[in-house]
C-alpha cells in the first residue's frame, strides 16, 4: 500500500467527502452530478474511463460512523474494487484518528464469508494508493491494515463451523500461526494440564470427543514495557451440555469462542505494530457437550487455586475455563495486566443489548483507561459493579463456591464475582463479557456472524500502555 500526496486522474478512485472538504474541492466532474455529501450519499461517475466513486460523510466525526459509511460503501462495490488498482482520497480536515477509521470501514467493508478474503486483501494490498497529506499517514495506514488484518483472522476463525475448529484442529491452527508470526506457542494436553491441577478446565472437557488444548502464545518484544496476560474464553461449542441449550438458536454456539478470536486478533495486530508489550495470549479450548462421562449439576470439582467448586448448572461453562486459566497464568506468568475476555453470559446481552460489552476491573484506574478507547473507537463497555454483597449468594453448602446464584438475576455479575476468586488478588485483573457484541447481525451475512468486535478496542489500548502506568 503506498501512501502519496497527490491525486493522479487515471485511476479508480475512492473519493470520501465531508461537508466542509466538498465546499473547497476543484473538481470538474463534480459540476455534472447531483452530490452533496451527505451522510452515507454514494454517487459514481466516470472520469478518463475510470470508476470515481464519491462518499459524503455528512457532518459525521465519530469513529464508528466513519467507519459504517466507509464500510457500507466498500461492502457495495467490494469486486470493483477489488478488481482495480484503486486510489483511496481521504479528506484533509480530517485527523489522523479519523482517517485511520475511513480506511479501517473501507477495509472491513470488503470481507466476505468466503475464507479466502483475508488472503487476498493482503494480495490487492498493493493495487491500493492512499492519497494523504496527513504527516502521521505512515503510522496510520499501517495501524489500519494490521487491525484488519488481525479482525479477518479473528472473523474467519469465528465463522467457522464448529466441526472445523474443534480443540485438536484449533491447536494445530494456533501452531501454525505462531510459526506464520514469530510467536513462541506451548500447548497442555489432558495429562499436562492434570499435573498442573487445571481440574476447573479438564471438567468441562470430560464430554468430549477432542483433546482439551489448554494453548499460550507468546510474543515477547526486546524493548517491553509491561508484561500482559490476555485469556479469551475458547469454547469452541457450546451445547450448555447436560443442562441442556434450547436447540432453536444453538447453532450460534459456535461463536462461544469469540473472546478467543479477539484475542488473537489483537496478538496478530500488536505484533504487526511492534508495539512494545510482552503478551501471553492464552486459550483453554474445548467444546462444551454431553455425554455419558459428562460432568454434572452437583458435581464438587477442584481448581488450580484449590478452590472447591459447586456446579449448578453445566452451561454455565465458560466460567469454570476461565477460573483455571486465570489462576493459572497470573500464577505462572507474573504480569502486571490481566484481561480476560468472554462470550460468558446471555444476562449482560439482557442488560446492555448489542451496543457495549460489559466490563469489570479490580482497577478502577484501568477499567476507565479501556472505557475511554471504547468511547473513542465506539466498540464500548460498559461497568458493572462487584459489590461484596454478590459474593454472599456464591456460597455453597459443599464447596468453597459455586459458580452461579440461585437467583436467576444479574448472572453477568455473578460471572464476574465468581472468576474475581480466581485472580489470587491481582491488582490489574480486568474481565469483558462481549455475549452481546462479538455476534451479531452483519451487512455480509444473512444469519449472525461474527463482528470482529474489540481487536480495534484491545490493539489502540495496547498501544497506549506506558511503562509508569
Ligand atoms: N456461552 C453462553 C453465554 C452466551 C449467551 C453467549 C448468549 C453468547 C450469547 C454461556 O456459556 C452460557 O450458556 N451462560 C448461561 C449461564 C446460566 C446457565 C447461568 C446463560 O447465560 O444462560
Ligand atoms: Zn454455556
Ligand atoms: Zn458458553
Amino acid at each position: 500500500m503506498q501512501i502519496v500526496s497527490q491525486p493522479q486522474s487515471d485511476i479508480q478512485t475512492i473519493h470520501f467527502f465531508t461537508k466542509e472538504s466538498l465546499k473547497q474541492a476543484q473538481l470538474s466532474l463534480l459540476s455534472n452530478i447531483a452530490f452533496e455529501a451527505g451522510k452515507k450519499e454514494f454517487a459514481h461517475a466516470l472520469s478518463q474511463d475510470k470508476n470515481y466513486f464519491l462518499i459524503g460523510l455528512g457532518e459525521e466525526t465519530t469513529q464508528k460512523a466513519l467507519r459504517d459509511i466507509a464500510a457500507s460503501f466498500a461492502h457495495t462495490y467490494r469486486k470493483k474494487i477489488a478488481e482495480e488498482d484503486t486510489q483511496i482520497i481521504l479528506p484533509e480536515s480530517l485527523d489522523e484518528h479519523q482517517q485511520e477509521n475511513l480506511l479501517i470501514g473501507l477495509f472491513s467493508g470488503l470481507y466476505t464469508l468466503d475464507k479466502k478474503e483475508a488472503k487476498s486483501f493482503l494480495q490487492w494490498d498493493h493495487s491500493i494508493k492512499i492519497v494523504t497529506q496527513h504527516a502521521q499517514a505512515e503510522e496510520f495506514v499501517q495501524k489500519a491494515k494490521s487491525i484488519t488484518e488481525g479482525k479477518f483472522i479473528a472473523m474467519d476463525l469465528l465463522n467457522l463451523p464448529p466441526n472445523h475448529k474443534n480443540s485438536e484442529i484449533l491447536k494445530d491452527f494456533f501452531k501454525n500461526m505462531a510459526s506464520e508470526y514469530g510467536w513462541e506457542f506451548n500447548s497442555m494436553g489432558r495429562e499436562e494440564c492434570k499435573k498442573q491441577n487445571l481440574h476447573s478446565f479438564l471438567a468441562v472437557n470430560q464430554a468430549s470427543a477432542h483433546k482439551p488444548a489448554f494453548v499460550t502464545l507468546q510474543y515477547k518484544p526486546e524493548n517491553a514495557v509491561k508484561k500482559v496476560v490476555l485469556i479469551g474464553k475458547c469454547i469452541t461449542f457450546d451445547t450448555g451440555g447436560v443442562s441442556i441449550k434450547p436447540s432453536e438458536n444453538m447453532h450460534l454456539m459456535k461463536s462461544d469462542m469469540g473472546g478467543a478470536t479477539t484475542v488473537l486478533g489483537t496478538l496478530i495486530a500488536a505484533t504487526q505494530l511492534q508495539l512494545p508489550v510482552h503478551i501471553y495470549a492464552v486459550f483453554p479450548a474445548t467444546d462444551n457437550v454431553l455425554s455419558a462421562t459428562a460432568y454434572l449439576p452437583g458435581d464438587v470439582i477442584a481448581s488450580h487455586a484449590g478452590k472447591t467448586i459447586e456446579v449448578i448448572n453445566t452451561d454455565a461453562e465458560g466460567r469454570m475455563t476461565l477460573a483455571d486459566a486465570l489462576s493459572y497464568s497470573i500464577k505462572e506468568y507474573q504480569a502486571d495486566i490481566v484481561l480476560d475476555i468472554a462470550t460468558l453470559t446471555g444476562s449482560v446481552v439482557r442488560a446492555l443489548g448489542y451496543q457495549a460489552a460489559g466490563i469489570f476491573s479490580s482497577n478502577d484506574k484501568l477499567l476507565e483507561q479501556i472505557q475511554n478507547i471504547g468511547n473513542e473507537t465506539g466498540e464500548r463497555v460498559w461497568p458493572f459493579p462487584m459489590w461484596d454483597e454478590y459474593a454472599e449468594d456464591l456460597k455453597s453448602d459443599v464447596a468453597d463456591l459455586k459458580h452461579i446464584s440461585n437467583t436467576p438475576l444479574s448472572d453477568v455479575i455473578y460471572a464476574a464475582k465468581f472468576l474475581q476468586a480466581f485472580t489470587h488478588d491481582h491488582k490489574s485483573w480486568v474481565h469483558i463479557d462481549i455475549a452481546g457484541v462479538a455476534f451479531g447481525s452483519n451487512a455480509y451475512s444473512k444469519d449472525r456472524s461474527a463482528t470482529g468486535y474489540g481487536v480495534q478496542l484491545l490493539t489502540n489500548w495496547l498501544q497506549s500502555i506506558k511503562a509508569e502506568d
